[in-house]
């Protein structure tokens, strides 16, 4: 039986964790990208008879990563798949606070494991699958914060606003060639994950915003990772998957 190809990055905890256990439970082949290991995925993966790869990588350069990507999916038998896909998920919050009192590390890194390490494994994954003849995508996760303008969120929102772009203009290209990718930038919706954790522990003085993500949790609006992840991947197997490059999960 062809099988179901993902690689997904920032499976070690959060929602992405929660993509990757999902993934493995229908039984689909998945090569995760993060910093740490999750023994727990090698247990579900038997479980489920799924095939499992975890790579430790620092996605803050991500060049040899994305080569070892490329040589990777070379090596692989194209006709034994019914789909690949990649599922750029990682990402950071810098230290939440307005741009003149960001530090160029900060900046530096958010932009780079966020925008930099995603486009560098997107260039990898389009070129190694070019001539695969199964369904090809790409999903990025984006955020809603890419989309309007919010104090003390510059950094974070101008990775997410040119993963948007950048999805755009390459899901023209991918038009242009024979069995060409499908591409989606994809806002999740809002998820009880660190990264909540850190926005809500922020100095109310530094984030005019804090108020709001304290009431989401407070009021229940949070999803759990779970919940996102099934949203997530429900939307990547809607037939119309790519046909808007840049979506929200609550798009109807
Ligand atoms: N949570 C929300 O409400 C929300 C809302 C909108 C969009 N999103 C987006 O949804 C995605 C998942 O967010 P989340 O809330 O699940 O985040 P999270 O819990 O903070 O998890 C982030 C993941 O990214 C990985 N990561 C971070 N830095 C990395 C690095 N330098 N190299 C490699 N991997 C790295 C982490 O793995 P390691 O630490 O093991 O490396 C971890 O697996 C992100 O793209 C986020 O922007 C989240």
């Amino acid at each position: 039986m062809p099988q179901h190809l993902f690689i997904l990055t920032g499976a070690s905890r959060g929602m992405g964790y929660a993509i990757a256990e999902q993934l493995l439970q229908s039984g689909a082949e998945l090569l995760c990208i993060s910093r740490n290991d999750r023994d727990e995925l090698d247990a579900v993966a038997a479980q489920h008879n799924a095939t499992l790869s975890q790579w430790r990588a620092d996605l803050c350069d991500a060049s040899a990563t994305a080569e070892r990507l490329r040589a990777w999916l070379h090596e692989k038998t194209a006709a034994h798949y019914a789909s690949v896909t990649l599922i750029n998920n990682a990402a950071l919050l810098p230290k939440i606070a307005p741009l003149r009192e960001s530090s160029a590390a900060d900046i530096a890194l958010t932009l780079r494991v966020g925008l930099e390490s995603v486009m560098m494994l997107t260039a990898a994954f389009l070129n190694a699958t070019q001539s695969w003849t199964c369904p090809r995508n790409v999903l990025n996760i984006s955020s809603g914060n890419g989309r309007r303008a919010m104090a003390s969120q510059s950094i974070y929102s101008a990775v997410k606003a040119g993963m948007d772009h950048y999805t755009r203009c390459v899901a023209e290209e991918e038009k242009l060639v024979t069995n060409g990718a499908k591409l989606c930038s994809l806002a999740p919706g809002i998820i009880d994950t660190d990264m909540q954790t850190h926005l809500r522990d922020t100095d109310p003085a530094k984030f005019p915003s804090h108020q709001a993500f304290v009431e989401y949790k407070r009021d229940g609006h949070l999803l759990t990772p779970e919940a996102g992840a099934a949203r997530v991947l429900a939307y990547l197997a809607r037939e119309d998957f790519g046909v808007n490059p840049v979506a929200d999960v609550r798009d109807a």
